[in-house]
């Protein structure tokens, strides 16, 4: 069996008191979680979140990495980088840095095989738009955006990756995918992926996001191919975090 993961990302929030806060609380029920637990956090907050993590269960990502190791790209942040402050997960290719910030698939993937050359274990988000989705497109989207970061990093990479399905019409709209639909993606996926390798692909964890929250969870998670979450808004609330972990157990 796949061993569920929670990941909360953190998005654009935070300060240092609320952090603290935050942190603390998730941390002292995390002991009695059988599950991973992630907290995706802003660049200036890693050392914050690295010294009160610190001995807990609790595993530590960033949001986003450049796809080079060192140099003259002013804003950016290296996986190196990154390592150095025991980052273990780093996301890739959220719909935000797609939409917002033109990220393409290309780029999606030089990150996806920075993060995975320098040992950090990329989450790569894929997942259609509304319209996509309405015009009865969503496996192929998903398909092409997976495919992109197959081709460029080979899908033995995959083993040390963990993927997550978010529709973009879900993210931060209070309308979650049904279990049923997130399910039929997760499937396909997986299938995509067992094509080339399905030992590969039965280990492979696939989460969820798009507005999960402590009601939805259990059912989502309770799908035979939805390994856990990739949480944005209810991850910035200690009692909905944890909720949403003791789902996944
Ligand atoms: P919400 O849970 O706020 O919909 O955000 C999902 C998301 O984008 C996580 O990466």
């Amino acid at each position: 069996m796949r061993r569920k993961l929670v990941a909360g990302n953190w998005k654009m929030h935070g300060s240092l008191k609320k952090n603290a806060a935050l942190l603390n609380s998730v941390r002292a029920l995390s002991p009695g979680l059988d599950c991973d637990i992630a907290v995706c956090v802003p660049y200036p907050y890693l050392a914050q979140a690295q010294a009160l993590l610190d001995g807990s269960k609790i595993a530590l990502g960033a949001q986003n990495l450049s796809e080079h190791e060192a140099g003259a790209f002013t804003g950016e942040v290296s996986a190196v980088m990154l390592g150095e402050f025991a980052c273990r997960y780093v996301l890739v290719g959220h719909s935000e840095r797609r939409s917002i910030y033109g990220e393409s698939d290309a780029l999606v993937a030089e990150k996806f095989v920075a993060a995975v050359n320098h040992g950090l274990v990329p989450i790569l988000c894929v997942g259609e738009k509304l319209d996509e989705r309405e015009g009865g497109c969503t496996e192929q989207v998903v398909a092409r955006q997976m495919s992109a970061v197959i081709e460029r990093a080979g899908v033995a990479a995959f083993a040390k990756a963990v993927v997550a399905y978010e529709p973009v019409w879900a993210i931060g709209t209070g309308m979650t995918a049904s279990p049923a639909q997130a399910q039929d993606v997760h499937c396909a996926i997986r299938a995509q992926v067992a094509a080339l390798d399905s030992g590969l692909a039965d280990g492979l964890r696939i989460l969820y996001g798009g507005s999960v929250k402590p009601q939805n969870a259990r059912e989502l998670f309770s799908q035979s191919d939805i390994d856990g979450g990739l949480i944005g808004g209810a991850a910035l609330v200690a009692d909905d975090f944890l909720a949403i972990c003791r789902a996944a157990i």
